[in-house]
């Protein structure tokens, strides 16, 4: 059940703080944990998964197709697998995704290539408006179908193909569509090539390798996905660490607040997610990575990070696959830091929970920060740090946690008079933000 809708109101700077924190678990991966645990042979285990809205409607949609998961206690559940091709749910019935981009894709991923399933699907307000229009073409390759014809936004009915023939693919920056299309090449005739030309997020991959055989990487120039069809998946036993864009949110606080230090623990650092430390670093940011291990294939780890001086952002194209969810984030960094930033390559973010460009600009421009858009590029006029407490910001019902979450760092490092409104879609991603940042020193009021 989605969370009661509420609004936060803020109203006060924060001070120094010195601490030691743990963020939420990996959306991205828990997500596939229970989606492909599912398709898996025999019983399959996952521990400190994400306990938030995106990961309950994927539990929910797996419930109606037929899976079993047992919650043993919290965050951490047995998922009684299926095995592959085995989804099934009565014709007509409504899979809803709330506001999960991941979860839709990835699931129809699986579904399209699964004999005799004729469903609904929809998703939120936020979901429902995002263009699905790559996904749907890739999946009409496999041989799903999707009605209306030429709509692309949910709702939708999709019908699976009964002869799912593998494909080729050029993937780009959508870790989604690279792995609708593994997860649709799974359960499909032949081998399913993906021609990489960038890397995107590599967890899907990472998770198959440990269970299966069905999945080859070669690396020449570029990096080949290699699927081959109808082979059997082993059950899953995975730990998933913690989320390192929740974990950007802080780290933004502590760079911009003065004589600050935070420790987070238990990290995930896979190189594909961690383009948003490596921009700041380059701008001169205090952040260490340190006690990196090994779990599971992903890397995993701590983070130390000092408030920092930092130079103005110059964010070439090349690091948006790798920083995709932080740009909301980033924007209100270069917003108070004195210069002119540079974005380029960030015309996907119009299709993310919002269109992130144009309501980023929204909310800086209430606190007098000037940015200009066009093309796929953003300026962002940075002023500094700046007092606004005699500014106010609006956040409206966007059903966008990364915009509700980087509007309240912005609003308790300059003091600005702040209303958020539907502040639960924050329990998407990130069910512990204001707990957590409460422990930091930041005031709120909740106002329901
Ligand atoms: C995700 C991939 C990214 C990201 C999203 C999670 C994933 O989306 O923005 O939050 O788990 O694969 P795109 O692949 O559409 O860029």
């Amino acid at each position: 059940m989605p969370s009661k809708s509420f609004i936060v109101n803020i109203n006060h700077k924060i001070r120094p703080f010195n601490k030691v924190i743990e963020v939420d678990s990996d959306k991205s991966i828990s997500i596939r944990c229970f989606l492909i645990g599912a398709i898996s042979q025999n019983i399959s285990r996952a521990k400190n998964v994400l306990e938030s809205e995106d990961v309950y409607s994927a539990i929910e949609c797996l419930k109606k197709l037929g899976v079993k998961i047992k919650k043993n206690k919290k965050k951490d559940y047995t998922i009684y697998g299926k095995g592959l091709g085995s989804l099934f749910a009565k014709k007509n019935t409504v899979l809803n995704f709330g506001n999960s981009g991941t979860l839709a894709r990835l699931l129809i991923g699986i579904l399209s290539t699964t004999d005799n399933i004729e469903l609904k699907i929809r998703g939120d307000h936020s979901l429902n408006r995002r263009s699905m229009r790559k996904l749907i073409n890739l999946m009409s390759e496999f041989g799903a179908t999707f009605l209306p014809k030429n709509k692309f936004q949910f709702p939708l009915k999709m019908i699976s193909t009964e002869l799912p023939i593998a494909i080729n693919y050029r993937a780009g920056v959508s870790a989604q569509l690279k792995s609708a299309v593994i997860l649709a090449g799974l359960n499909s005739y032949g081998t399913t090539t993906i021609i990489e030309n960038e890397k995107s997020r590599d967890h899907t991959e990472n998770i198959l390798k440990l269970i299966s055989n069905a999945i080859k990487i070669r690396k020449d120039k570029k990096k080949f996905i290699l699927i081959e069809g109808k082979k059997t998946l082993n059950p899953l036993n995975i730990k998933v660490p913690g989320d390192p864009s929740s974990a950007a949110f802080f780290v933004a606080l502590t760079l911009l607040n003065e004589n600050s230090l935070l420790k987070i623990n238990n990290v995930g650092l896979n190189p594909t997610r961690t383009g948003f430390y490596r921009i700041l670093k380059k701008g001169g940011a205090s952040i260490n990575f340190f006690k990196m291990k090994k779990e599971n294939n992903e890397n995993v780890g701590n983070i130390l990070v000092r408030s920092s001086k930092l130079k103005p952002l110059k964010v070439s194209k090349k690091y948006y696959v790798n920083s995709t969810d932080e740009y909301p984030i980033l924007f209100v960094i270069a917003g108070l830091t004195k210069g002119v930033s540079t974005f380029n390559g960030i015309s996907d973010l119009v299709n993310k929970e919002s269109n992130r460009i144009k309501e980023m600009q929204n909310v800086l421009r209430q606190v007098g920060i000037k940015s200009f858009s066009f093309k796929d590029k953003l300026k962002i006029y940075g002023r500094g740090m700046i007092d606004a407490s005699n500014k106010k910001i609006i956040v409206p019902n966007l059903g966008d946690h990364r915009i509700c979450m980087s509007s309240f760092i912005l609003a308790i490092l300059t003091g600005a008079k702040t209303k958020i409104r539907n502040f639960d879609t924050v329990y998407t991603s990130s069910p512990s933000f204001l707990e957590i940042i409460r422990n930091l020193g930041a005031k709120f009021e909740i106002q329901k």
